[in-house]
């Protein structure tokens, strides 16, 4: 069976990290791993590669930054060459980055099945570019392997054929259950200046929260008031870097907010392990702190993964400065609930996923 797998952005490298390995793995596939180039920079791509052992990308498409439509539509043009190429008899997207529906769109109507790993998470705003990825995505893949119970029905409720969906657990998860022990090796905090696990480990990169200066002014101000309480460490994403000086905020985040380039898997994990709180916007971080047992505040009005809210140690605080406050005095009280770790958030989702694929798609 050929395989093609997708990978584009940031948080698409842990998820595909798995699925490459068990795709290598099982006997019978024939692999090939594409590279968009939405993400390009060093500590953007490259550093996964090398902290998650993944060997290089078969293809790489070196698409950059560019607008929603154009970054989609230089995907899909050099996408559909590799397919007409390669002749895959499936292709492999995950996540919800413009790469991931992108590539769908050129598969679909080239009549090639398509997998989506992590299919069915809905925030229910269409205001987020995610959102549209996610739902034009699933529409259109033959094999949604989702994350949890709550993504099945999203998906039954839109229609979608129950015998395509299969709950099979969070391949993010697989990749940091393999590499915590790691991690866990090095001491990143104190590289910092900073003592122990006395720090809040903060990230946020959406267009909602960064691109509007009164909504990123109020975030950095809850973030000033909480750094005065313990050092708030900031790997800072090339757009809210972009903003914070277009805008000029940079007075924001000195002092007890030490920001740092963005940092590689192992640097970050170890890091967010032993936080006694994280900040973000992620969508990953939410899921990664759930099983880490580390309270999360999540600067947005909704998820797409309300398990890590049921569950897990997650909490929505919005972007009003006040209520994120109020919320990091709980965590710093002691005050703060007791995870569950998800069904089948067990390290073993790659090898649930290529089963299902092995024994379902003809070559
Ligand atoms: C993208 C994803 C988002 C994901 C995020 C993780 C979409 C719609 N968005 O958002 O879901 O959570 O990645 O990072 O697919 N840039 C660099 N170097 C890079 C990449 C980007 O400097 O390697 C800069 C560019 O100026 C670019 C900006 O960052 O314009 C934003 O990058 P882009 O890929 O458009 O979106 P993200 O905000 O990263």
């Amino acid at each position: 069976m050929r395989i093609i797998s997708v990978a584009g952005a940031r948080p698409n490298f842990m998820k595909i990290a798995p699925l490459v390995a068990e795709c290598s793995r099982v006997s019978g596939i024939n692999h090939l791993l594409v590279h968009t180039g939405q993400h390009y920079d060093t500590q953007m791509s490259d550093v996964f590669f090398r902290d998650l052992s993944i060997s290089s990308p078969d293809i790489d498409l070196g698409v950059g930054s560019a607008s929603h439509a154009v970054q989609t539509a230089r995907i899909m043009m050099e996408f559909e060459k590799v397919c007409t190429r390669e002749l895959p008899d499936l292709v492999i997207v995950v996540g919800d980055v413009n790469s991931t529906m992108a590539a769908t769109l050129v598969a679909a109507k080239l009549n090639i099945p398509v997998a989506h790993v992590e299919a069915g998470l809905r925030s229910f705003d269409r205001g987020m570019p995610e959102e549209i990825n996610r739902i034009v995505t699933d529409q259109l893949a033959d094999y949604l392997f989702t994350t949890s119970r709550e993504a099945d029905e999203n998906l039954k409720r839109e229609g979608v054929n129950p015998e395509k969906i299969h709950f099979v657990g969070n391949v993010m998860i697989d990749t940091l259950l393999k590499h915590r022990g790691k991690a866990d090796g090095l001491n990143v905090a104190s590289g910092l200046g900073i003592d122990g696990t006395d720090y809040a480990l903060m990230t946020l990169h959406r267009p909602s929260n960064v691109d509007n200066p009164a909504v990123l002014q109020g975030i950095l101000t809850a973030v000033q008031d909480i750094s005065t309480s313990l050092p708030v460490i900031f790997p800072i994403h090339p757009r809210t870097s972009q903003r914070i000086r277009e805008f000029d905020l940079d007075a924001m985040v000195h002092g007890s907010v030490r920001l740092t380039d963005p940092l590689g898997y192992l640097e970050f994990l170890n890091l967010m392990s032993g936080a006694r709180l994280v900040l973000t916007d992620s969508g990953g971080l939410q899921e990664e702190t759930t099983i880490l047992g580390v309270p999360c505040l999540t600067i947005r009005q909704n998820t797409e993964r309300p398990v890590t809210i049921s569950e897990g140690t997650n909490e929505l605080v919005g972007t009003d400065p006040v209520r994120i406050r109020e919320a990091a005095d709980r965590i710093l009280a002691g005050n703060w609930k007791t995870p569950r770790v998800p069904e089948y958030w067990d390290g073993k989702a790659a090898e649930r996923i290529v089963a299902i694929l092995t024994a379902n798609v003809s070559a």
